[in-house]
């Protein structure tokens, strides 16, 4: 029994090449000059038989044709125990309709989050008879999958885009965006794909850690406007970035944890660039960058 975490997807929604991206990096990725990545996901197992998939995202049904860990074992048979989505967002919950095929797991979320796939009635795909849908408190302990244990707990970060009102609060604490801690036999790892800011709270709850998987959604808050991509930052977006005085990487310099490892990466993102001076650095910081398809055990 050992834990293993699979990245089924290092990307940030719209994934590298987004469809209607014409920025460096997409045209890279299209050329094949640098690796394609798909939206955010990471599958986790304790056992090496039974994964839990954390975050659905659109590309979940390429993501499970190229991880031959959750290939079916038999027929309609899937070493698939469970789902479970830290926000609302559409790179999270998408994948889920993808998984629609009478196909038995439980899915794991908050009650703010079961809320929002309630409002929308074609998630009743997933047939209540087959998928069980349970709500988890946050800070409570559950049994994710076979021998490994997770707890949700609230982290800073916004509504979904698709429901954003005229405010949007970008580091709101509640349930609709929360990281989660896994455990094994003595080892603890984190999942935090989206977070506005490193609290005391975070800080501590980290410190101490074996393996984190966290936001690394833009390198510069503004990349995406000076890429001429847009208006929206990082801030509004909720996600905190690499770089800078306010970044991830000064955030955690000097915090003990074994290893960290960075998803959720935007298409923008010059890390996704293995020749690049940021991925570089980030990588001089102690930091791992993630990649489609890398294993950590
Ligand atoms: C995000 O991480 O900010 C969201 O996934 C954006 C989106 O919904 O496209
Ligand atoms: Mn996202
Ligand atoms: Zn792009």
């Amino acid at each position: 029994m050992s834990f293993r975490a699979q990245i089924l997807g290092a990307a940030a929604g719209g994934g590298l090449p987004q469809w209607n991206c014409g920025c460096n990096n997409c045209n890279l990725a299209r050329s094949g000059a640098i690796l394609s990545q798909t939206q955010s996901s990471l599958a986790v197992t304790a056992n090496g038989s039974a994964w839990a998939i954390l975050n659905a995202s659109p590309d979940i049904r390429h993501q499970l044709s190229q991880s031959r860990s959750l290939h079916p074992t038999g027929l309609r048979q899937l070493p698939l125990a469970s789902v479970l989505v830290t926000n609302g967002d559409i790179d999270h919950v998408a994948g889920l309709l993808t998984l629609r095929e009478m196909q038995p797991f439980t899915l794991f979320a908050t009650a703010g989050i079961h809320e929002v796939l309630a409002q929308n009635p074609m998630f009743d795909a997933l047939n209540s008879a087959v998928v069980a849908r349970e709500t988890i408190a946050l800070d409570t302990p559950f049994e994710l999958a076979p021998g490994l244990t997770a707890t949700l707990f609230a982290v800073p970060g916004k509504v979904p885009l698709y429901l954003e009102g005229e405010q949007v609060q970008t580091d709101l604490i509640g349930d609709q965006t929360v990281g989660v801690k896994l455990e094994t036999t003595g080892k603890t790892a984190f999942y935090i794909p989206g977070c506005a800011l490193l609290n005391d709270d975070l800080r501590a709850r980290l410190t101490g850690a074996d393996l984190l998987f966290f936001d690394g959604t833009l390198w510069q808050d503004d990349e995406m406007v000076r890429a001429g991509l847009g208006q929206k930052t990082g801030k509004r977006m909720g996600h905190m970035s690499m770089s800078g005085p306010d970044g991830s990487l000064a955030a955690f310099d000097g915090l003990e944890i074994g290893r960290k490892v960075y998803v959720h990466m935007n298409n923008t993102n010059p890390v996704l660039r293995p020749d690049s001076a940021e991925k570089a650095q980030a990588e001089a910081a102690g930091w791992i960058i993630g990649q489609d398809g890398m294993e950590i055990t």
